[in-house]
């Protein structure tokens, strides 16, 4: 399990390394602000993706290991650093926001807001690109994709356990990411790439 992770972080850096040298090499060649977009749509969709099935092994891997309540404890001191870790590339930062958020690091901008209202549109969840002053931002929306993800985001009189809804109480009083439905939109992977000079 382990040995596996590693392998797909690596992978992550291989990505990102290749990303960032391809985006330098472009920005010497075009003084223009023109970006290729679907170089930044294919880094960013392969990032997420990744990150998105190390994220879902560790949970379904700690909900065996420790039922629900364990895999709390385990998203609450694991996401974020696990997301970090990857984003220790000078060049980019990896969030995951939502407008429910769990976490209130979580917690999405004003700019964020106006993606996340756009995606929940009916035919609008897609991946995007927005070119903000110093930086190209990409979001992927994320979606209650499995029954899974109700044992933790689904309607508190039952579909989250009792036990498993006391953790999460205790770990984030201020939470709000419950009374999902599959299918619904969760929030958004973002990533911040800094244009560079
Ligand atoms: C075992 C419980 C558990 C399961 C199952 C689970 N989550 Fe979560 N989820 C959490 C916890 C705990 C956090 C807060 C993590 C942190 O502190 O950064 C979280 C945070 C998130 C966030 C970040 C935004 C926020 O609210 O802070 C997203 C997006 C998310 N979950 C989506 C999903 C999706 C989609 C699934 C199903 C594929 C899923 N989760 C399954 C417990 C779970």
């Amino acid at each position: 399990m382990k040995v596996k992770v590693t392998i797909n972080v690596l992978a992550i850096f291989v990505v990102l390394f290749s990303a960032s040298c391809e985006f330098r090499q472009q920005s010497e060649q075009k003084v223009t602000d023109s970006i290729d977009t679907a170089a930044f749509l294919k880094v960013g969709d392969s990032v997420t993706m990744l990150l998105q099935k190390i994220l879902l092994e560790n949970v379904m891997q700690a909900t065996k290991a420790g039922g629900p309540e364990y895999a709390v404890e385990y998203c609450n001191e694991k996401a974020i650093p696990l997301t970090d870790s990857i984003s220790i590339l000078h060049n980019c930062r990896i969030q995951r926001i939502s407008d429910k958020p769990r976490n209130p690091l979580n917690q999405p901008s004003a700019a964020d807001m106006l993606v996340l209202n756009r995606m929940k549109m009916p035919g609008q969840a897609k991946a995007e690109l927005v070119s903000e002053a110093g930086s190209i931002v990409y979001y992927k929306p994320v979606k209650i994709s499995m029954p899974a993800c109700l044992n933790c985001h689904g309607n508190e009189n039952g579909q989250i356990n009792s036990n498993t809804l006391s953790v999460i109480k205790q770990k984030y009083p201020a939470d709000k990411a419950t009374g999902y439905k599959e299918g619904d939109l969760r929030g958004a992977w973002k990533i911040t790439f800094q244009k560079s000079e």
